[in-house]
């Protein structure tokens, strides 16, 4: 199915970025020029619990935001999501998005990141089904402002793609409303931005394809002109 929305937010995940110069990088895009600046910076906070890996609090957004006006985009992939909705608040994060697989309560977790004004959002693990979270949400009449899809299983940067995820979007794009944006998360790269954004993808992560060769503003950049070059 073939979207016409035009642009494609991006949005490079620091976790992917040095950590010993994450201040410099977060300055560097904050100074660039507006064919290199991100529209988001995303933030992968991983527990050791839900996920097998342990990254950074929100902390460090707290303190990294005092270098950009770029808004913050919250990924948690934790146990126990509603403990760390208020910190994100504070860290003036401007959108959280919140595993399904982590809560037994979705619609009240959503509920809490609004009513604290920031954007809420959804990812879905590659086996996660679409169709049992629409269901979820239409039993209380919630409507989704952000689904992020996952192209990879979280945990980790540079992991490969899978093709299945391009099917998803498409699959979501035809089902929710234009008002919510879809991202995708992981393995994100030259090689599948445009078939994401056929697909109907309006927002797309990237980690490694962005930091690996030490510019992340000239493949933003890149990246940027190749989705720019596509219709629909
Ligand atoms: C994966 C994270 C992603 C990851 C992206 O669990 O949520 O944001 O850092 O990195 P790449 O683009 O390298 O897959
Ligand atoms: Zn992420």
């Amino acid at each position: 199915m073939r979207h016409s929305a035009g642009m494609v937010a991006l949005a490079p995940s620091l976790l992917s970025a040095s950590f010993a110069t994450l201040g410099e990088t977060t300055a560097a895009f904050e100074n660039a020029p507006a064919s290199a600046r991100p529209d988001l910076l995303h933030f992968d906070l991983m527990d050791g619990h839900f996920v097998p890996n342990l990254t950074f609090g929100t902390k460090l957004m707290q303190d990294l935001r005092e270098l950009s006006t770029i808004p913050f985009d919250a990924h948690l992939m934790v146990e126990h999501p509603e403990r760390y909705i208020e910190p994100c608040a504070a860290a003036k994060v401007e959108r959280v998005t919140v595993h399904a697989e982590a809560t037994r309560h979705l619609p009240r977790l959503l509920a809490q990141i609004r009513e604290l004004k920031m954007l809420a959002g959804v990812a879905l693990n590659p086996a996660t089904s679409l169709e049992t979270l629409l269901e979820t949400l239409q039993w209380v009449k919630e409507d989704l402002q952000f689904l992020l899809v996952m192209g990879v299983n979280p945990g980790f940067s540079g992991q490969a793609f899978l093709p299945q995820t391009i099917e998803k979007v498409a699959t979501a794009r035809a089902l929710l409303p234009d008002t919510c944006t879809i991202g995708v998360d992981g393995g994100v790269s030259v090689d599948n931005a445009v078939a994401l954004k056929r697909a109907g993808a309006t927002m797309l992560v990237a980690g490694s394809s962005l930091f690996d060769n030490g510019k992340p503003l000239e493949a933003l950049e890149t990246l940027r002109r190749v989705l720019e070059a596509t219709e629909g």
